[in-house]
Protein backbone atom coordinates (compact mmCIF):
# COMPACT_ATOMS: atom_id res chain seq x y z
CA UNK A 1 0.00 0.00 0.00
CA UNK A 2 0.92 3.60 -0.71
CA UNK A 3 3.61 2.91 -3.03
CA UNK A 4 3.41 4.68 -6.23
CA UNK A 5 2.21 3.46 -9.34
CA UNK A 6 4.63 2.69 -12.35
CA UNK A 7 4.01 2.11 -16.18
CA UNK A 8 6.35 1.65 -18.90
CA UNK A 9 6.29 -0.54 -22.19
CA UNK A 10 8.21 -2.11 -24.98
CA UNK A 11 7.69 -2.00 -28.36
CA UNK A 12 7.39 -5.85 -29.67
CA UNK A 13 9.14 -5.79 -32.95
CA UNK A 14 12.11 -7.58 -32.80
CA UNK A 15 14.53 -9.51 -30.01
CA UNK A 16 15.56 -7.30 -27.11
CA UNK A 17 19.67 -6.61 -27.04
CA UNK A 18 22.08 -5.26 -24.88
CA UNK A 19 20.63 -1.59 -25.00
CA UNK A 20 17.54 -2.83 -23.47
CA UNK A 21 18.69 -5.16 -20.96
CA UNK A 22 21.01 -1.71 -19.62
CA UNK A 23 19.08 0.94 -20.67
CA UNK A 24 15.65 -0.39 -19.26
CA UNK A 25 15.15 -4.03 -17.72
CA UNK A 26 18.01 -3.77 -15.36
CA UNK A 27 16.08 -0.44 -13.98
CA UNK A 28 12.57 -2.33 -14.19
CA UNK A 29 14.11 -4.93 -11.91
CA UNK A 30 15.05 -2.42 -9.68
CA UNK A 31 11.96 -0.14 -9.28
CA UNK A 32 9.83 -3.95 -8.70
CA UNK A 33 10.43 -3.46 -5.27
CA UNK A 34 9.76 0.10 -4.04
CA UNK A 35 6.83 0.53 -6.51
CA UNK A 36 3.70 -0.85 -7.41
CA UNK A 37 5.00 -1.67 -11.53
CA UNK A 38 2.73 -2.59 -14.67
CA UNK A 39 4.95 -3.65 -17.57
CA UNK A 40 3.36 -3.65 -21.21
CA UNK A 41 4.25 -5.33 -24.12
CA UNK A 42 2.97 -2.30 -26.52
CA UNK A 43 1.88 -4.49 -29.33
CA UNK A 44 -0.36 -2.10 -30.82
CA UNK A 45 2.54 0.56 -30.68
CA UNK A 46 4.15 -2.16 -32.58
CA UNK A 47 1.36 -2.69 -35.28
CA UNK A 48 1.42 0.89 -35.71
CA UNK A 49 4.58 0.95 -37.86
CA UNK A 50 5.21 -3.15 -38.34
CA UNK A 51 1.54 -3.60 -39.32
CA UNK A 52 3.25 -4.96 -42.98
CA UNK A 53 4.68 -7.98 -41.03
CA UNK A 54 2.35 -8.60 -38.82
CA UNK A 55 3.20 -12.24 -39.15
CA UNK A 56 6.02 -11.86 -36.26
CA UNK A 57 3.98 -9.70 -33.85
CA UNK A 58 2.90 -12.96 -31.79
CA UNK A 59 6.37 -14.56 -31.91
CA UNK A 60 8.41 -10.93 -31.19
CA UNK A 61 5.85 -11.13 -27.98
CA UNK A 62 6.62 -14.10 -26.48
CA UNK A 63 10.20 -13.60 -27.34
CA UNK A 64 10.41 -10.19 -25.43
CA UNK A 65 8.27 -11.58 -22.26
CA UNK A 66 10.54 -14.37 -22.15
CA UNK A 67 13.51 -11.98 -22.04
CA UNK A 68 12.09 -9.71 -19.27
CA UNK A 69 11.82 -12.71 -17.26
CA UNK A 70 14.74 -13.88 -18.17
CA UNK A 71 16.24 -10.67 -17.05
CA UNK A 72 14.76 -11.00 -13.62
CA UNK A 73 11.32 -8.69 -14.50
CA UNK A 74 9.39 -11.05 -11.62
CA UNK A 75 5.75 -11.94 -12.28
CA UNK A 76 5.26 -12.20 -8.61
CA UNK A 77 6.13 -8.61 -7.73
CA UNK A 78 5.05 -6.47 -11.42
CA UNK A 79 1.76 -7.28 -13.75
CA UNK A 80 3.53 -8.48 -16.88
CA UNK A 81 0.57 -7.56 -19.73
CA UNK A 82 -0.54 -7.14 -23.24
CA UNK A 83 -1.70 -3.54 -24.23
CA UNK A 84 -4.53 -5.32 -27.06
CA UNK A 85 -5.63 -7.55 -24.10
CA UNK A 86 -6.96 -4.44 -21.59
CA UNK A 87 -9.63 -2.91 -23.75
CA UNK A 88 -10.23 0.02 -21.57
CA UNK A 89 -6.62 1.70 -23.35
CA UNK A 90 -8.56 2.37 -26.39
CA UNK A 91 -11.33 4.23 -24.03
CA UNK A 92 -9.12 6.34 -22.83
CA UNK A 93 -7.12 6.99 -26.10
CA UNK A 94 -10.18 8.18 -28.16
CA UNK A 95 -11.04 10.31 -25.17
CA UNK A 96 -7.75 11.84 -25.41
CA UNK A 97 -7.56 12.01 -28.94
CA UNK A 98 -10.74 14.35 -29.10
CA UNK A 99 -8.68 16.68 -26.80
CA UNK A 100 -5.07 16.25 -28.85
CA UNK A 101 -4.88 19.05 -31.07
CA UNK A 102 -3.19 18.03 -34.41
CA UNK A 103 -0.47 20.76 -34.24
CA UNK A 104 0.92 18.88 -31.16
CA UNK A 105 1.32 15.49 -33.17
CA UNK A 106 2.58 16.97 -35.89
CA UNK A 107 5.22 19.16 -34.01
CA UNK A 108 6.66 16.08 -31.74
CA UNK A 109 10.17 15.65 -32.62
CA UNK A 110 9.74 11.60 -32.90
CA UNK A 111 7.15 12.10 -34.99
CA UNK A 112 9.12 14.43 -37.71
CA UNK A 113 11.97 12.04 -37.21
CA UNK A 114 10.36 8.41 -38.05
CA UNK A 115 8.80 10.24 -41.06
CA UNK A 116 12.31 10.46 -42.30
CA UNK A 117 14.11 7.23 -41.10
CA UNK A 118 11.27 4.93 -41.86
CA UNK A 119 11.04 5.53 -46.13
CA UNK A 120 10.41 2.07 -46.67
CA UNK A 121 7.48 1.85 -44.82
CA UNK A 122 3.95 3.17 -44.61
CA UNK A 123 3.12 5.35 -41.77
CA UNK A 124 1.30 8.14 -43.03
CA UNK A 125 -1.66 7.01 -40.74
CA UNK A 126 -4.09 8.03 -39.00
CA UNK A 127 -3.10 6.03 -36.08
CA UNK A 128 0.77 6.52 -36.48
CA UNK A 129 0.32 10.77 -35.66
CA UNK A 130 -1.55 9.50 -32.79
CA UNK A 131 0.79 7.21 -31.40
CA UNK A 132 1.83 9.48 -28.15
CA UNK A 133 -1.86 9.89 -27.65
CA UNK A 134 -2.16 6.18 -27.18
CA UNK A 135 0.78 6.13 -25.01
CA UNK A 136 -0.66 9.24 -22.91
CA UNK A 137 -3.37 6.18 -22.65
CA UNK A 138 -1.42 3.69 -21.68
CA UNK A 139 -0.47 5.80 -18.43
CA UNK A 140 -3.33 7.41 -17.56
CA UNK A 141 -5.44 4.41 -17.94
CA UNK A 142 -3.99 3.41 -14.91
CA UNK A 143 -3.16 6.59 -13.05
CA UNK A 144 0.51 5.94 -13.34
CA UNK A 145 2.38 8.69 -11.99
CA UNK A 146 6.19 7.52 -12.80
CA UNK A 147 7.20 6.25 -16.12
CA UNK A 148 11.02 4.82 -16.64
CA UNK A 149 11.56 5.91 -19.95
CA UNK A 150 15.00 6.91 -21.93
CA UNK A 151 15.58 9.80 -23.18
CA UNK A 152 14.08 9.57 -26.58
CA UNK A 153 10.79 9.27 -24.96
CA UNK A 154 10.75 12.58 -23.34
CA UNK A 155 8.46 14.87 -25.49
CA UNK A 156 5.77 11.66 -25.33
CA UNK A 157 5.94 12.26 -21.71
CA UNK A 158 5.52 16.28 -21.92
CA UNK A 159 2.77 15.10 -24.37
CA UNK A 160 0.97 13.58 -22.18
CA UNK A 161 0.89 15.89 -19.28
CA UNK A 162 -0.37 18.21 -21.83
CA UNK A 163 -2.91 15.81 -22.83
CA UNK A 164 -4.18 15.01 -19.09
CA UNK A 165 -3.92 18.94 -18.34
CA UNK A 166 -6.56 19.63 -20.78
CA UNK A 167 -8.31 16.61 -20.13
CA UNK A 168 -8.16 17.70 -16.05
CA UNK A 169 -9.47 20.96 -17.24
CA UNK A 170 -12.38 20.38 -19.55
CA UNK A 171 -13.56 17.56 -18.02
CA UNK A 172 -13.09 18.08 -14.37
CA UNK A 173 -11.23 15.20 -13.59
CA UNK A 174 -8.06 14.38 -11.73
CA UNK A 175 -5.66 12.36 -13.46
CA UNK A 176 -2.02 12.52 -12.08
CA UNK A 177 0.42 14.18 -14.21
CA UNK A 178 2.65 11.39 -15.01
CA UNK A 179 7.20 12.22 -14.20
CA UNK A 180 9.05 10.28 -16.82
CA UNK A 181 12.32 8.34 -14.37
CA UNK A 182 15.38 8.31 -16.51
CA UNK A 183 17.76 5.78 -16.34
CA UNK A 184 20.94 6.56 -14.55
CA UNK A 185 23.27 4.30 -16.65
CA UNK A 186 24.61 5.99 -19.92
CA UNK A 187 23.48 5.16 -23.41
CA UNK A 188 25.56 2.55 -25.17
CA UNK A 189 26.51 2.96 -28.47
CA UNK A 190 25.75 0.90 -31.44
CA UNK A 191 28.82 -1.44 -31.95
CA UNK A 192 30.24 0.73 -35.33
CA UNK A 193 29.70 3.61 -32.40
CA UNK A 194 26.60 4.96 -34.29
CA UNK A 195 23.06 4.68 -32.54
CA UNK A 196 22.40 1.35 -31.28
CA UNK A 197 19.64 -0.27 -33.30
CA UNK A 198 19.00 -3.55 -34.81
CA UNK A 199 18.08 -1.88 -38.38
CA UNK A 200 21.78 -1.07 -38.03
CA UNK A 201 22.87 -4.38 -37.25
CA UNK A 202 25.24 -3.32 -34.37
CA UNK A 203 23.64 -4.99 -31.37
CA UNK A 204 23.78 -7.64 -29.55
CA UNK A 205 20.99 -9.66 -28.89
CA UNK A 206 20.25 -11.17 -25.35
CA UNK A 207 19.89 -14.45 -27.18
CA UNK A 208 23.60 -14.37 -28.68
CA UNK A 209 25.86 -16.91 -29.00
CA UNK A 210 28.96 -16.84 -27.15
CA UNK A 211 30.79 -16.92 -30.43
CA UNK A 212 28.98 -14.40 -31.81
CA UNK A 213 29.67 -12.25 -29.33
CA UNK A 214 33.63 -12.91 -29.12
CA UNK A 215 33.07 -11.70 -33.04
CA UNK A 216 31.25 -8.71 -32.67
CA UNK A 217 32.81 -7.30 -30.01
CA UNK A 218 36.36 -8.14 -31.84
CA UNK A 219 35.10 -6.16 -35.13
CA UNK A 220 34.19 -2.72 -32.35
CA UNK A 221 35.48 0.34 -33.43
CA UNK A 222 38.19 2.09 -31.29
CA UNK A 223 39.94 4.97 -30.69
CA UNK A 224 40.58 5.59 -34.42
CA UNK A 225 44.12 7.38 -33.88
CA UNK A 226 45.79 4.40 -32.33
CA UNK A 227 47.14 2.56 -35.07
CA UNK A 228 50.14 1.18 -33.39
CA UNK A 229 50.02 -1.16 -29.92
CA UNK A 230 52.02 1.53 -28.57
CA UNK A 231 49.88 4.55 -29.31
CA UNK A 232 48.78 5.81 -26.32
CA UNK A 233 44.84 5.61 -26.76
CA UNK A 234 41.66 8.25 -26.03
CA UNK A 235 39.33 5.82 -24.22
CA UNK A 236 36.85 8.85 -23.83
CA UNK A 237 36.05 8.03 -27.51
CA UNK A 238 36.57 4.83 -27.46
CA UNK A 239 33.10 2.58 -27.66
CA UNK A 240 34.66 -0.40 -25.97
CA UNK A 241 35.32 1.84 -23.06
CA UNK A 242 32.02 2.71 -22.89
CA UNK A 243 31.37 -0.82 -22.54
CA UNK A 244 33.63 -1.33 -19.91
CA UNK A 245 32.00 1.09 -17.92
CA UNK A 246 28.81 -0.49 -18.14
CA UNK A 247 29.90 -3.97 -17.94
CA UNK A 248 33.11 -4.14 -16.27
CA UNK A 249 32.78 -1.75 -13.16
CA UNK A 250 35.35 -3.05 -11.36
CA UNK A 251 38.03 -2.90 -13.65
CA UNK A 252 37.15 0.31 -16.06
CA UNK A 253 39.70 2.58 -14.03
CA UNK A 254 42.81 0.33 -14.45
CA UNK A 255 41.17 -0.14 -18.10
CA UNK A 256 41.03 4.08 -18.62
CA UNK A 257 45.05 4.40 -17.05
CA UNK A 258 46.21 1.26 -19.31
CA UNK A 259 45.15 2.28 -22.41
CA UNK A 260 46.34 5.99 -21.99
CA UNK A 261 49.79 4.52 -21.27
CA UNK A 262 49.50 2.08 -23.79
CA UNK A 263 49.67 -0.97 -21.42
CA UNK A 264 46.92 -2.74 -22.73
CA UNK A 265 46.57 -3.45 -26.41
CA UNK A 266 42.81 -3.47 -28.45
CA UNK A 267 42.98 -6.99 -28.85
CA UNK A 268 43.16 -7.39 -25.44
CA UNK A 269 41.06 -5.28 -23.89
CA UNK A 270 37.99 -6.39 -26.36
CA UNK A 271 38.65 -9.99 -25.04
CA UNK A 272 38.45 -8.79 -21.69
CA UNK A 273 35.43 -7.07 -23.25
CA UNK A 274 33.67 -10.02 -24.29
CA UNK A 275 34.36 -11.86 -21.58
CA UNK A 276 32.04 -9.75 -19.52
CA UNK A 277 29.31 -9.70 -21.65
CA UNK A 278 29.55 -13.61 -22.20
CA UNK A 279 29.17 -13.44 -17.62
CA UNK A 280 26.61 -11.39 -17.61
CA UNK A 281 24.51 -12.80 -20.25
CA UNK A 282 25.01 -16.68 -18.89
CA UNK A 283 22.24 -16.36 -16.70
CA UNK A 284 19.79 -14.38 -19.07
CA UNK A 285 20.14 -17.30 -21.43
CA UNK A 286 19.77 -19.89 -19.27
CA UNK A 287 16.40 -18.76 -17.51
CA UNK A 288 15.62 -17.97 -21.64
CA UNK A 289 15.96 -21.90 -22.08
CA UNK A 290 13.84 -22.58 -19.04
CA UNK A 291 11.05 -20.66 -20.10
CA UNK A 292 11.11 -21.98 -23.94
CA UNK A 293 10.33 -25.21 -22.40
CA UNK A 294 7.65 -24.01 -20.21
CA UNK A 295 5.48 -21.57 -22.91
CA UNK A 296 2.34 -22.39 -20.57
CA UNK A 297 4.01 -20.95 -17.61
CA UNK A 298 4.56 -17.62 -20.25
CA UNK A 299 1.05 -17.71 -20.88
CA UNK A 300 -0.41 -18.24 -17.45
CA UNK A 301 1.66 -14.56 -16.58
CA UNK A 302 0.28 -12.94 -19.51
CA UNK A 303 -3.25 -14.16 -18.45
CA UNK A 304 -2.42 -12.75 -15.08
CA UNK A 305 -1.26 -10.19 -15.57
CA UNK A 306 -3.88 -8.87 -17.86
CA UNK A 307 -6.62 -10.13 -15.25
CA UNK A 308 -4.87 -7.59 -12.72
CA UNK A 309 -4.08 -4.43 -15.50
CA UNK A 310 -8.27 -4.93 -16.34
CA UNK A 311 -8.84 -4.75 -12.88
CA UNK A 312 -6.85 -0.96 -12.73
CA UNK A 313 -7.95 0.31 -16.04
CA UNK A 314 -11.68 -0.58 -15.47
CA UNK A 315 -11.79 1.11 -12.08
CA UNK A 316 -10.39 4.16 -13.23
CA UNK A 317 -12.49 4.23 -16.24
CA UNK A 318 -15.18 4.18 -14.29
CA UNK A 319 -14.70 6.66 -12.67
CA UNK A 320 -14.11 8.93 -15.85
CA UNK A 321 -17.26 7.92 -17.39
CA UNK A 322 -19.14 8.61 -14.30
CA UNK A 323 -17.81 12.33 -14.50
CA UNK A 324 -18.03 12.76 -18.43
CA UNK A 325 -21.30 10.35 -18.66
CA UNK A 326 -22.88 11.10 -15.07
CA UNK A 327 -23.08 6.80 -15.22
CA UNK A 328 -22.50 4.78 -11.88
N1 LIG B 1 6.89 4.41 -27.04
C1 LIG B 1 7.59 3.52 -26.14
C2 LIG B 1 8.91 3.09 -26.77
O1 LIG B 1 9.00 2.99 -27.98
C3 LIG B 1 6.77 2.30 -25.80
C4 LIG B 1 5.55 2.64 -25.00
C5 LIG B 1 4.26 2.53 -25.41
C6 LIG B 1 5.55 3.16 -23.69
N2 LIG B 1 3.45 2.93 -24.43
C7 LIG B 1 4.18 3.33 -23.35
C8 LIG B 1 6.55 3.50 -22.77
C9 LIG B 1 3.80 3.87 -22.12
C10 LIG B 1 6.17 4.04 -21.55
C11 LIG B 1 4.80 4.21 -21.23
O2 LIG B 1 9.84 2.81 -26.06
FE1 LIG C 1 39.50 1.39 -26.69
FE2 LIG C 1 40.45 -0.47 -25.06
FE3 LIG C 1 41.74 0.14 -27.35
FE4 LIG C 1 41.71 1.84 -25.33
S1 LIG C 1 42.64 -0.19 -25.33
S2 LIG C 1 41.35 2.34 -27.48
S3 LIG C 1 39.67 1.52 -24.46
S4 LIG C 1 39.72 -0.79 -27.15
Amino acid sequence: MGKKRVLSGMRPTGPLHLGHLVGALSNWVDLQDSYECLFMVADWHALMSEYENYEKLRDYIYDNVIDWLACGVDPEKAVIFLQSEVKEHLDMYMLFSILTPLGWLERCPTYKEQLQNLKTRNIQTHAFIGYPVLQAADILIYEAEVVPVGEDQIPHLELAREIVRRANYHFGLNLPEPQPLLTQVPRLPGLDGRKMSKSYGNVINLSEEEGAIRKKVSKMITDPERIKRSDPGHPEICSVYLYHKVFSQDEVKNIESACRAAQIGCVECKRRLADRIVERLAPIKDRRRYYLGHMDDVQAILESGARRAREIASSVWAKVRRQIWGED
